[in-house]
């Protein structure tokens, strides 16, 4: 149970490096849970959401060993159960890849049902419907029996699956169930996400035959076997070094960011921009600062499937819309409800409305300092760079929801000139673990 505490008003300057990707690595880790041997996963991020993925992979009975902090062997052979029913699965939502991963593997997946974030529903409709496509059986609502999923495909083939809207989850987990399908599998209108490129170069890389991914349509040819042996680095989070570019823009600082993919970043550098900002790119960072005589003016977001705006930058954009001058607009396109981090930020004096799935935001001056609560792992980010923005002591309760996805944030922004610390104990008295 602890808080950040932050106290705000100093422009952030200097330089930081990204860490490995959240959201490929939790796909990759599933992932090499279907291989026939070992492999080397590098540039692992050191966060909670890891930790729980190793947890869950070891408690099938694979063997994960930390060469150090950032590098992991794993080797899937001693994998003894196709199932995965104990408290931890509930912990996040990425849980759901070992049922692509084990389905693979052992032709069975018996999986407790996902955690995740509270964004209000968050189905698996389109990951089941896809299963039963390939002749997976136990995908029908009525044969989930206390939460738990019990699916057996004898043999898992191939199919063509659509997806209504092109999702992240389903893609990865489908193309984790294709790899090793017998036949061959389509996914139309897949999602096209930096980190499903990533989990589908890791299977290329350890003998599967995935063609198309970051496009709409990914073909994979099911193989016998996936030898492994070999290693593989997790791409650059773009969340987190997005994450760190509002950082530096709403503090008034000057901040270059390395080790990240400039392209990943266009939805966000284009928008800033927009907005006033200056976002200089070299091959392999960032720079982010405003001029001095430059006007920082509100703008309209929609999120959307990459390469749109994504929707895990949209609470830190809107605190880069609270400081713009005039009427700017969040449209969430992607979420039901993803507002939550709204109240918290309104007792920081931010002037915003939402209604249904648009914010209405007018600019403020600066936001105040206060005791807040991270509502959510992107929700918290956001809060930390408003309280890094406001001038005084802010609180940050329920914090460890956002270790869940920045390594050493506490590190990171102290190397940038700013005045945070962990504070061991709850900023409210509910508060708790994420
Ligand atoms: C992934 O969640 C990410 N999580 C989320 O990031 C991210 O917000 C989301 O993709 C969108 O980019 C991980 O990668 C671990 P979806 P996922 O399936 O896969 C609907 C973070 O902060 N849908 O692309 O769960 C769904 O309700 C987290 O790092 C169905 O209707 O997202 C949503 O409206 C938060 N049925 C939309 O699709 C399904 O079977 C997109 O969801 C699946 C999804």
């Amino acid at each position: 149970m602890y808080s950040y505490r932050i106290n705000g008003g100093k422009p952030l300057r200097g330089d930081i490096t990204i860490s490995g990707s959240k959201n490929a690595v939790l796909g990759v880790l599933a992932a090499s849970m279907m291989l026939d041997g070992p492999c080397i996963l590098e540039n692992v991020p050191d966060i909670s959401d890891v930790k729980v993925m190793v947890e869950l992979c070891r408690t099938i009975g694979a063997t994960i060993e930390e060469i150090d902090k950032y590098t992991l062997r794993i080797d899937p052979t001693t994998i003894n159960t196709y199932t995965a029913t104990g408290p931890e699965v509930s912990k996040i939502r990425a849980s759901y890849y070992l049922l692509g991963a084990l389905l693979a593997r052992c032709g069975k997946a018996y999986l407790r049902m996902p955690g995740g974030c509270n964004f209000g529903q968050r189905p698996i409709d389109y990951h089941l419907k896809a299963f039963k496509a390939m002749g997976a059986k136990g995908t029908n609502a009525r044969d989930i029996e206390n939460g738990i999923i019990k699916l057996e495909a004898n043999p898992l083939h191939g199919a063509r699956v659509f997806f209504d809207i092109a999702s992240v989850g389903a893609t990865i987990n489908v193309m984790l169930a294709a790899t090793k399908a017998q036949g061959v599998t389509m996914i139309i209108n897949a999602a096209k996400e930096p980190h499903i490129v990533d989990v589908a170069n890791f299977l290329n890389s350890m003998g599967a035959k995935i063609k198309g991914a970051g496009t709409d349509t990914i073909r994979i040819t099911g193989v016998p076997t996936l030898p492994g042996n070999f290693s593989y680095s997790i791409i650059p989070d773009q969340i987190e070094a997005g994450t760190y570019m509002i950082a530096a823009a709403v503090t008034g600082g000057d901040v270059t960011i390395h080790n990240l993919i400039p392209t990943h970043m266009e939805p966000l550098s284009a928008k800033m921009r927009e907005m006033g900002y200056t976002v200089e790119e070299d091959d392999e960072s960032i720079r982010v600062y405003k001029e001095p005589d430059a006007e920082i003016e509100g703008t309209n977001f929609k999120t959307a499937p990459y390469p749109g705006f994504p929707t895990d930058l949209q609470p830190q954009a809107v605190v880069l819309l609270c400081l713009a001058s005039g009427m700017s607009k969040m449209h969430e396109n992607v979420w039901e409800t993803r507002f939550q981090y709204v109240a918290e930020l309104q007792k920081m004096g931010a002037n915003i409305n939402c209604i249904e799935r648009v914010a209405l935001v007018s600019g403020v001056d600066s936001f105040k300092p206060a005791c807040v609560t991270a509502t959510d792992l992107r929700a918290g980010a956001a809060l930390v760079c408003a309280a890094l923005e406001a001038p005084g002591v802010s609180y940050i309760g329920y914090a460890s929801r956002i270790d869940r996805g920045y390594e050493n944030i506490i590190e990171k922004l102290t190397s940038l000139g700013a005045d945070v610390e962990r504070v061991e104990k709850p900023v409210f008295d509910n508060d708790g673990e994420a």
